[in-house]
């Protein structure tokens, strides 16, 4: 029996506790907006990251529970603003700040759980780690704000070219998703004193894992199931989103299909059926199962490269591996 379950549960309620204590104040509009998603619930996968990587460099988790606050709460903060900027209504089951509060509200929302971020990371002074590691710490969590923030804009950028390769994807992915994945790693490892050696491959290990994470959620953003995964599907066909599957899909089709994709993508007000007609021309090529193969391809490299990783504590290594197979087989 897997113990990952169990030990993602305990981690999320002590993150979630650390969040709760810190992430307060007045107006109450202010505080409700904030913490609407980290009540709505969510994986807390980043903090799991942190906490074993932690772990996996010598440190325990009461340790890593600041740093692993900051980087959810940094993770939160830039759901808040994708969801205005990709106009999405559903997040976690519940919808969205912006949708209940308003564009205004939601980004002073978001701007104020950046700042927190910073605040709860600095928090780890109060548990004893060294001032030294705390600021190795503040210097991955700073990288992983800016490089979210130019993924974002890659991002956008990509939606307003007609074809995109898979270069400039993976570019994209890498700053938009695993920079928070490294940062979680690399927090978790500065807090803990570890040499470069293994900050370099845990590194490398989160890159590889987050490039599957997201090549996953492109998937279930167009074969999930909107009630699982608790936000919106074909959404990224509606805001012309270069997906790994659109651009596979787009260098392979005939004329016709390239021309009905690109007539659907980044068409603010399609019709249902038209995104249904668009997502079956992707799924008929072949695209899923292609995606499939390169997450999978990305998987394995992290996972070598976590086993490559020498730690006294076996348990912690072994959840993270799991944890990283989680991320690409994941239904939600
Ligand atoms: C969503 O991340 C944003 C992406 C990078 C795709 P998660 O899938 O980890 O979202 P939560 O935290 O579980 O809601
Ligand atoms: C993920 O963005 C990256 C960030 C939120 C910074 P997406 O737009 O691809 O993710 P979802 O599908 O909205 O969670
Ligand atoms: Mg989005
Ligand atoms: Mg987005």
């Amino acid at each position: 029996m897997s113990k990952l379950p169990e030990y993602a549960k305990h981690i999320a309620s002590k993150v979630d506790e650390f969040i709760y204590e810190t992430v307060k104040g007045s107006p109450e509009l202010l505080y409700n907006a904030s913490l609407h998603y980290v009540k709505a619930g969510g994986k807390r996968l980043r903090p799991l990251i942190t906490v074993l990587s932690c772990r996996v460099c010598g440190g325990n988790e009461d340790l890593a529970v600041p740093g692993a606050a900051a980087i959810e709460i940094l993770h939160t903060f830039t759901l808040i603003h994708d969801d205005i900027i990709d106009r999405d209504e559903l997040r976690r089951g519940v919808p969205t700040v912006h949708k209940l509060w308003g564009e205004d509200i939601a980004i002073i929302a978001g701007d104020t759980l950046h700042a927190y971020a910073y605040k709860c990371l600095l928090r780890a002074l109060e548990r004893g780690a060294k001032p030294e590691s705390v600021l190795r710490a503040f210097n991955h969590l700073i990288e992983s704000a800016i490089v979210v923030a130019e993924g974002q804009t890659l991002d956008l950028l990509l939606s307003r070219k007609e074809t995109a390769s898979i270069d400039e994807y993976l570019e994209m992915v890498e700053k938009k998703t695993a920079s928070l994945m490294i940062g979680s790693a690399l927090i978790g490892a500065s807090l803990a004193g570890a040499p470069p050696e293994i900050e370099n491959r845990l590194r490398e290990a989160m890159k590889a894992a987050g490039i599957a994470f997201q090549i996953r959620d492109d998937i279930l953003g167009l074969l999930g199931d909107e009630k699982v995964l608790g936000k919106p599907v074909l959404s990224d066909l509606r805001e012309g989103k270069r997906t790994i599957l659109v651009i596979y899909t787009l260098s392979v089709v005939d004329e016709m299909k390239k021309r009905k994709l690109l007539s659907v993508l980044g068409k603010r007000d399609a019709s249902i059926d038209e995104l249904r007609e668009a997502a079956e021309i992707i799924k008929s090529c072949g695209a899923v199962e292609y995606a499939d193969k390169i997450a999978e391809e990305y998987a394995k490299k992290a996972l070598e490269l976590i086993n490559s990783i020498e730690t006294r504590d076996l348990e912690a290594r072994e959840l993270l591996k799991e944890l990283v197979q989680f991320m690409i087989r994941r239904r939600y």
